[in-house]
């Protein structure tokens, strides 16, 4: 089985040829980070616009690295949400139209269920799995049961980890996007115990998160500064912030685990999915939890993590081996929880 997959759910125009074998045959990402950084966050309008302009471009690039041609597809998979809905609707029409042209099944993939199932392309990962989805818009801890089957550990009660880096970032003058810059300044950093920041719900019951009382601290120390920064300050902060985000997501995880062995005493491995988890040091902490409790630690590559389309793909693969698919009138749907 061969399917074309297309990601336009916020600011990466993505299409990657996918086959049931795990096979990621051909994988293009086109970023729209220079359109963006201008306004230091992602303009819908622009987003929407940019997909438009070059998604055709990219599914071309994507079936010629593939070698194949749309005859040889079995089917097409687009993000249907949830995302910026000028984007999503780029996606699924230009999937729909190569659908209906060819009389392909049309599947329409949850964003974040392909976030989800990302583990499964990558690695050997068999249901179920406990999962924690890290992006710029989520942060759940999630009991991965099967293909549609997710039941809801924990998520945040504010911010979500993404954001918070995003968030910090600017406050700290990093500029955008947020987490990779936070990231490189993290590791320049001379003297990463300086700053203490609050553990937001460390030790508290149950596996939410929080992570606004995080910001508004680097927001403190920020100002207690006198607003401005120097190198060593910002990189300080960075450290500190990320190394403190590492040790609430691994609290909350270590919870987490209690909860889904209750459940599944046979066990399951540890994921980590969603841009977020392209961070190193979060990787390398949750890695430490996984040893410790003798579970699997699956972590996709960096570029797997981040929004891509061979996740979208693999997802509509999951979905059309069980006999799924979606009719042509399929709304997109800019809110659609997991
Ligand atoms: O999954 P994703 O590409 O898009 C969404 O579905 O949201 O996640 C994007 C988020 C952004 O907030 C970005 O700052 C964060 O993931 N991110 C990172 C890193 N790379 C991307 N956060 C921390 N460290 C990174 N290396
Ligand atoms: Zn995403």
């Amino acid at each position: 089985m061969i399917v074309l997959g297309i990601e336009t759910s916020c600011d990466e125009t993505a299409a990657a040829v996918v086959t049931d074998a795990r096979e990621i045959r051909a994988d293009v990402v086109l970023s729209q980070l220079d359109d963006h950084t201008p306004y230091g966050g992602v303009v819908p309008e622009i987003a929407a616009r940019a997909h438009l302009e070059h998604l055709d471009g990219l599914i071309r690039r994507a079936m010629d690295e593939a070698g194949i041609g749309f005859g040889d597809l079995d089917a097409v998979a687009a993000t249907g949400g949830p995302g910026l809905i000028g984007g999503v609707i780029v996606g699924v029409m230009t999937a729909k139209a190569i659908a209906a042209a060819r009389g392909l099944p049309f599947i329409a993939v949850n964003h974040l269920e392909g976030h989800a199932l990302t583990a499964r392309l990558t690695d050997d990962v068999a249901f179920p799995y406990l999962l924690l989805l890290v992006s710029g818009g989520h942060c759940q801890l999630l009991a991965v049961e099967g293909v549609g089957r997710y039941r809801r550990l924990g998520t945040t009660i504010d911010d979500a980890v993404g954001e918070a880096f995003d968030k910090t970032a600017k406050l700290l003058g990093l500029g955008y996007p947020g987490g990779p810059l936070v990231e490189k300044a993290a590791a320049r950093a001379a003297n990463p115990a300086r700053f203490e920041l609050p553990r937001p719900m460390l030790g508290r019951p149950g596996c939410d998160f929080s992570f606004s009382g995080l910001k508004t601290a680097v927001r403190r120390h920020v100002e207690e500064l006198g607003g401005v920064l120097s190198e060593a300050d910002r990189d300080d902060l960075a450290a500190a912030f990320q190394s403190t985000v590492a040790e609430v997501l691994a609290d909350r995880c270590a919870r987490a685990i209690r909860r889904f062995r209750e459940d599944h005493p046979q066990g399951g491995a540890l994921v980590v999915a969603g841009g977020v988890a392209a961070n190193k040091a979060i990787r390398s902490r949750l890695s430490t939890l996984a040893e410790k409790q003798r579970m699997q630690f699956v972590a996709p590559p960096l570029r797997l993590c981040t929004d891509n389309a061979a996740m979208i793909a693999w997802a509509g693969i999951e979905r059309f081996r069980l006999g799924e698919s979606d009719p042509l009138n399929f709304a997109p749907r800019p809110r659609w929880p997991l």
